[in-house]
Order: structure tokens, then sequence, then C-alpha cells
């Protein structure tokens, strides 16, 4: 009886039992919509069409092709079967020497050969996802902060805090320059940590951005660079955009400022670069990531902890063989700019043919379209309302801002690349069929320019744990579980 008064104890760790990776979201809604009712061009033509996926699947063929000619490559193919054992018993955490000098090479080809990666410097990871979490284990301690500009992808709430206890503290970009990262913003999200007693440990940037599909230019480069210096802190520099860049101007790699300009000062172990080859080669599923450090520390400390996230050794010998093929790198990667480039022309002429506009961009494999126009208020709860619309009546998945943590309503995420032309097509007459029965309120207004702002709503520090497109859905048994970024 005695018992029955007693608390009982909690069975299962606070991680177990929390709420940390941020499943239990209205947002999901959108996956689930998609989930059970998926487009399909014969079987299922009115069904949902899924463009809340951050996948790049316009240049798989070259890969396939690469794949047929070069059977030796695989382990599992008559020609490649030699090498069967030795690969299957590689489980050396520093990772097959000409992989990660195929992998250098790879990240300098995507930077156009203006820096050299060093392969010593490369540490594997499960995707960009466990290279995030590895690196903050490295540079933070609970209760830490890292500085994130908005909007950002929401797996960043997961996979830098969830686990490791620290936390990300917004810096409130906003359209009204473009959502550029400005030195002020930067003062202003360290100056509010520190009123709220936080302790701020780092910077992290996406470069190219996603949700935003921009690159950041030099000044912004250098500026960033000052001020993390300045205050002592670490820049993460997400570069796993890199190769989608698809028009000018192109993309700078934080590496070029610290090799290059030479007239700024920082220390260099202060920086880290993130990598995958998730978008820029399309391969999520392979699970590649890449942590490179320019602190001999952090490799060092890195590479340990990459025992728990290794990339298979299988994936790593057959990468090794296709990232070290010039040829193939070089017209892979020329071919897959031309295709995102066409895509988002494609996207952006059917949405502005009835008077969608978007963040001029040139990077990523989405949109960052603009609806603020449709919203009934300039609030977020009409932000989701949209949202409902969009998907039960337009049925399309788009993202909302809000997941974003954008701090202002009305801006949708949509993603391009991972769909046919065909289901292009549908999406783009399903928006404009939309559009047209409601044009009352999207007629374009002349002397509206699409910058103008509604009222900003401000939602400094407002935190949505709801990790909506982030990789490895929740949905139980989906399909999805592969497919969520
Ligand atoms: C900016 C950014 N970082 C990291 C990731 C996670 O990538 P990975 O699949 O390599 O874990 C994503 C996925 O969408 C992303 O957009």
């Amino acid at each position: 009886m005695g018992m029955m008064n007693m608390e009982q104890p909690q069975l299962l760790s606070k991680i177990a039992t929390g709420n940390g990776h941020g499943e239990d979201s209205p947002y999901f809604d959108g996956w689930k919509a998609y989930d059970e009712n998926p487009y399909h061009p014969t079987n299922n033509p009115h069904g949902v069409i899924q463009m809340g996926l951050a996948e790049n699947q316009l240049t798989a063929d070259l890969v396939e092709e690469w794949v047929m000619s070069n059977p030796e490559a695989s382990i599992c193919t008559p020609e490649g079967v030699l090498d069967f054992k030795a690969i299957a018993n590689f489980q050396d955490y520093h990772g097959l020497p000409e992989f990660r000098k195929g992998v250098a090479k790879f990240m300098a080809k995507t930077r156009g050969n203006r820096v050299t990666f060093d392969p010593d410097r490369i540490v594997m990871s499960g995707g960009a996802t466990g290279a995030h979490e590895v690196t903050t284990f490295c540079l933070a301690d609970p209760g830490d902060a890292f500085l994130v500009p908005t909007p950002y992808y929401p797996g960043f709430d997961r996979d830098l805090r969830w686990r490791t206890g620290v936390q990300l503290v917004p810096v409130v970009c906003e359209s009204s320059n473009n959502f550029k990262l400005t030195r002020q913003a930067l003062e202003d999200a360290y100056e509010k940590a520190g009123q709220d007693n936080i302790r701020v440990k780092g910077l992290l940037i996406t470069n190219p951005s996603n949700p935003l599909g921009t690159v950041l230019d030099r000044p912004t480069l250098r500026t960033i660079l000052t001020f993390i210096n300045e205050k002592r802190i670490h820049l993460v520099s997400d570069e796993i955009y890199a190769a989608t860049v698809f028009s000018h101007p192109g993309f700078i790699s934080i590496a070029e400022i610290l090799e290059e300009e030479t007239d700024i000062q920082c220390d260099r172990d202060l920086v880290h670069i993130v990598y995958s080859l998730s978008k820029d080669m399309g391969f999520p599923g392979f699970r590649v990531g890449i942590i490179y450090s320019y602190n001999d520390k952090v490799v060092h400390c890195a590479r340990k902890m990459s025992s728990f996230g290794l990339v298979s050794s299988q994936t790593q010998h057959l990468l090794a063989s296709m990232l070290n093929d010039d040829e193939f790198v070089g017209r892979f990667l020329a071919e897959s700019a031309k295709r995102l480039g066409e895509r988002y022309r494609v996207f952006t002429k059917g949405l502005g043919q009835v008077g969608i506009k978007c963040l001029p961009s040139n990077a990523g494999l989405f949109l960052w379209m603009d609806l603020r126009r449709l919203l009934k208020k300039p609030t977020f709860e009409a932000e989701m309302e949209l949202w409902r619309v969009i998907i039960h009546e337009v049925k399309i998945n788009v993202s909302p801002g809000a997941s974003f943590h954008c701090s202002e309503p009305g801006w949708f995420r949509v993603c391009y690349a991972n769909m046919d032309d065909e289901a292009v097509k549908v999406s783009l007459q399903r928006i404009h069929t939309f559009v047209l029965k409601n044009k009352d309120v999207v007629v374009p207004d002349k002397k509206r320019c699409w910058q103008d702002s509604l009222r900003l709503s401000l939602i400094k520090n407002r935190r949505f744990d709801d990790i909506m497109m982030s990789p490895h859905s929740p949905i139980p048994h989906s399909p999805l579980v592969n497919a969520t970024n």
C-alpha cells in the first residue's frame, strides 16, 4: 500500500520521454496529407504533390550511367567482387584514404578549385545531420548557444539541440533587405543572449541558404569572420548546397575568405565547415556527411566521435571511384547546374504568370515564395490557415515560413527538384487555378513592390520546436522516412 503513494521512478531518460525531436507537431499534417494521398500521374492524378522535400533528383540518370560503365567500382558485381572481403572488413574510423581524397577533391571542385582541402582533415559522419551534432558536441556544453540567422533549416533545432542540450538564438533577418545578414543583426542577437545570461559559443550559417536559395556575398562573409573573431566564438558554415548554384553570383566558401583574404584577422581554430553529398550529388540515402575543421583538436575529437556514425565502407569504396573520376565529376556538376537553372526558370515563370513573386535566388533546390498578399491578416495564424488551404485544396505540400523561424508571416518554401517535368506542369496548373479563383486578393498591385513588407511581426526568440521538413520523418512506417528534408 505504502508503495502506491510513492512517486514512481522514471523508467526512461528525459531524452526518451521528451519532445526534443519535435515530431508531435501540427505541421506534420502536411506530410500526413501527402502520405495518405500521394500524387501519381496515372494511379492517383488528384493526389497531393510533394513540394516539401529538398531532394535533388534531376541528375540520377547521369549517376546510373556512370555505375553501369564502372562495374568494378561496386563490390557486388563480378568485376568488383574480389575487393568484397577487404572492404567488408574495413572499419577504420579515418575512412578509406581514396574516399577522403575523393571528397577533398570534390569539395575543391565545387568551389571552383580556388581552395584546396586536406584529406587528413576530412571527418565522416552520418550525413550533415550527424556532422552538425558531432561539431556541436565538440564546441559547446549543455546550456551554451549558437546564433543562427533566420529563416533557417528546421532540422537545426533537432541536430544542434536535442541530444547536446545546446540552445539556438535566432539572428533576425528581414525581407526589407532580402533577408541579408547584417553586422547589426548579429550584434543584436549576441547582446540579447548576453542579457538572457546565455553563453554564445558559435554562429551557424548556411551558405547557400536553405530556405532562401541565395548565396552570401564576399563583404558579408568578411563581416562574419571579423565578428566571430572579435567575439571569440566559433563559426560553423553549412555548405551542403555548394554545388546547387546555377547562375551568378557564384558560390564563395568561407574557406576562400580564410585562405585568400589575409587582411582579415581570424583565428583558424574557430572555423569549421559542414558538408554532405545529400544535395549536391543527390545521395541523401548514402548518409555521407563531412566535418572539415581547421582546428586540430576538433578534427581529433570529431574523428573519435565519428565511430557513432560512420559511412559504410561499401559506400566509401563506390564513392572513392566516382569522386576521383575527374571527367565524370566535371560533367555531372555542369549538367546539374544547367538542369537546376532550367527548373528554377520554369517555376518562377509559371508563378509569375499569376502574379506570384519569389525572392530572387540562384541556388538550392527550392524557391522562397511570397504569398503575403494572400494572407487574411499579417499573422502566423493566417499563414497556417493559408497553408492548410494549399494542402487540402490545391493539394501541394509546401512548407510555411514559420517552421523556418521566419520573422514575417506569408513566406513559403517550394521545392522543385524532387519531381519530374510532368509533376511540375500539374503543380503549376493547380497553383494557377487556385490563384485565378482568388484573383481579387492576388492581382498584382502595381503600386506595391513585392519587397514592401506588411507590418513586421517580429518574433525574436519565438521558438518553433516543430521540425517539419527535417530528414527522418517521424511518421511511423511512412515511405517518407528516408525522404524528409
Ligand atoms: C541546410 C541543411 N543542413 C543539413 C541538412 C541535413 O542533410 P543530410 O541529409 O546530409 O543529413 C539539410 C537537409 O535538408 C539541410 O538543408
